[in-house]
């Protein structure tokens, strides 16, 4: 028998307690998840991407079929060098769907046997993004909840370093 092996993509600036739920929930319905980090987004991240890299890889070690990676270039390119046939994407609201929907159907055409599957994301995260939460600590309010324990102290640090 085939191994199932899916993809979950993004930026990662930081790692949220919502990207982890996918991560994880994806975990369980296929035998192997790469989290692969995008190399070339045209977002200015405030976390390099060696420190994305490793606040995955810490959130991510109790899970055994995860593994983290990078990638460059075209995610359909990536998944058929590496033997993935699926992309999971969390959705959060309406609002996430056409973007999603054009990123999908797009990929579509261009590796039609790469499928994209969309989980819902959990309730209590559905209005959680990296950026909410960059802005949020910025700003002073509380993350905790928001993100992993581990990134929390990450994230604070990085803004302390910050004029
Ligand atoms: O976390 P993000 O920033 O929403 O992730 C977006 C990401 C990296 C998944 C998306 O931009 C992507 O797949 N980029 C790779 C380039 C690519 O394949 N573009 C064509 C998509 S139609």
């Amino acid at each position: 028998m085939s191994v199932k092996r899916a993809l979950v993509p993004g930026s990662f600036d930081p790692v949220t307690n919502g990207h982890l739920d996918i991560i994880t929930r994806s975990a369980s319905l296929f035998d192997e998840v790469r989290v692969v980090v995008a190399r070339n987004s045209s977002k200015q991240p405030l976390f390099s991407l060696d420190e994305r890299l490793v606040m995955l890889e810490q959130v991510c070690s109790s899970l055994e079929n995860v593994t983290v990676h990078t990638f460059e270039g075209l995610l359909v390119k990536y998944a058929e060098l590496n033997g993935a046939t699926v992309i999971v994407k969390g959705l959060r609201a309406v609002s996430d769907f056409e973007y999603e929907l054009q990123m999908a159907l797009m990929n579509r055409r261009l590796a039609d046997h790469v499928e994209t599957m969309f989980l819902m994301t959990g309730a209590e995260y559905s209005y959680l993004s990296s950026n909410i939460v960059k802005e949020i600590a910025r700003l002073g309010g509380a993350i905790e909840g928001l993100v992993p324990k581990s990134v929390e102290g990450r994230l604070r640090q990085k803004l302390a370093e910050r004029p």
